[in-house]
């Protein structure tokens, strides 16, 4: 991989998912790649190929996608960007909601539609096995162990190498555990939303992989009528960085279980991401930072 003007992921440091997949810390995700509320097709379609691949140039080796991102769009669009896959490059993807509009969602995790969740992922992100299945929500009409129980029959025949979990509680976690090995949680959480930090303390305990998504808030951090705009960008300018930068950079150094996946549409914002993984602030510095929260 040709990493250009030394710009690359690589500099986020590695984490080791499960015991055996090696990724650099700094992934991306595929969810602006899609129409708004995650439905439809995008609209400019070969910049998000030209995102894809770049993002790969840059060294990224976790990459993040659902089924449900268009629905079935973002995974169509990765095959055909990305296949045959560069070695080191990791796939996740998820299944376990449905939707039927714009930000409309249901989840549903009966073992039947899980199965078929993971052939059509495979068929589309043209793979033989995914690396990560994430089960994107627990179904609570749903027996854990007979979603779970999908998942581990599709590891049992090879078509899935890992198993995580998305928006969970450590409590979850051990439930799901019992059942078959998790590797990976993915939740929401950034400088602006701590509602999990009790899951990442357990996964930092156990070595258990900590997606952290909506790093910018759903992108309401950086727009300037946020309430910590302002704080945010004058400590961001010091250290000649924008306030993206420093939302990523303040996820990297908060645990090593981190791996943040930011989304964008965007190559230029794409390469701007990356960047952050250089990025380092003094403890005093990041007090000041998660200061700016605390009003
Ligand atoms: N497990 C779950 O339930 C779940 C839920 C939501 C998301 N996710 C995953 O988490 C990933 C991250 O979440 P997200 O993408 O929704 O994050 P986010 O915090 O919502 O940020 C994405 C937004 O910020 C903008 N943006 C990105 N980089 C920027 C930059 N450098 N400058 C200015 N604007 C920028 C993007 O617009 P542009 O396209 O214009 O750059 C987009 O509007 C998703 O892609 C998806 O893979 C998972």
């Amino acid at each position: 991989m040709m990493h250009d003007s030394g710009l690359s992921a690589a500099a986020s440091g590695a984490f080791m998912i499960g015991s055996d997949l090696p990724v650099f810390r700094l992934g991306y995700g595929t969810m602006r790649l899609v129409g708004d509320g995650a439905w439809g097709e995008p609209s400019d379609p070969d910049e998000c190929r030209r995102v894809l691949r770049r993002a790969v140039d840059l060294g990224v080796t976790l990459i993040d996608t659902a089924d449900a991102y268009g629905p079935e769009i973002a995974e169509r669009i990765i095959g055909e960007a990305l296949a045959p896959y560069e070695p080191g490059v990791v796939i996740a993807t998820k299944g376990g909601i449905t939707r039927q509009g714009p930000a409309k969602t249901e989840f549903v995790g009966r073992a039947g539609y899980l199965i078929q969740c993971v052939e059509m992922s495979l068929r589309r992100l043209k793979l033989e096995r995914i690396d990560l299945y994430q089960l994107h929500r627990i179904d609570p009409r749903t027996p854990l162990e007979e979603s779970l129980g999908a998942l581990k029959r599709m590891q049992e025949q090879g078509k899935i190498r890992h198993i995580g979990l998305s928006e969970v509680t450590p409590d979850q976690i051990e439930e799901a555990g019992k059942i078959v090995p998790i590797v990976s949680i993915q939740n929401r959480y950034s400088l602006a939303d701590r509602r999990h930090e009790e899951t990442l303390k357990y996964c930092e305990q156990r070595g258990i992989a900590f997606l952290p998504w909506y790093p910018y808030a759903g992108g309401k951090m950086l727009k300037p009528d946020h309430p910590a705009a302002q704080a945010l960008g004058r400590i961001a300018a010091h250290h000649n960085a924008t306030i993206a930068q420093l939302s990523l950079a303040w996820l990297l150094q908060r645990s090593p279980v981190l791996l943040p996946i930011p989304g964008t549409s965007k190559v230029a914002h794409l390469e701007e991401n990356i960047r952050a993984a250089e990025l380092n602030l003094s403890a005093q510095q990041w007090l000041e930072v998660e200061s700016s929260f605390q009003v």
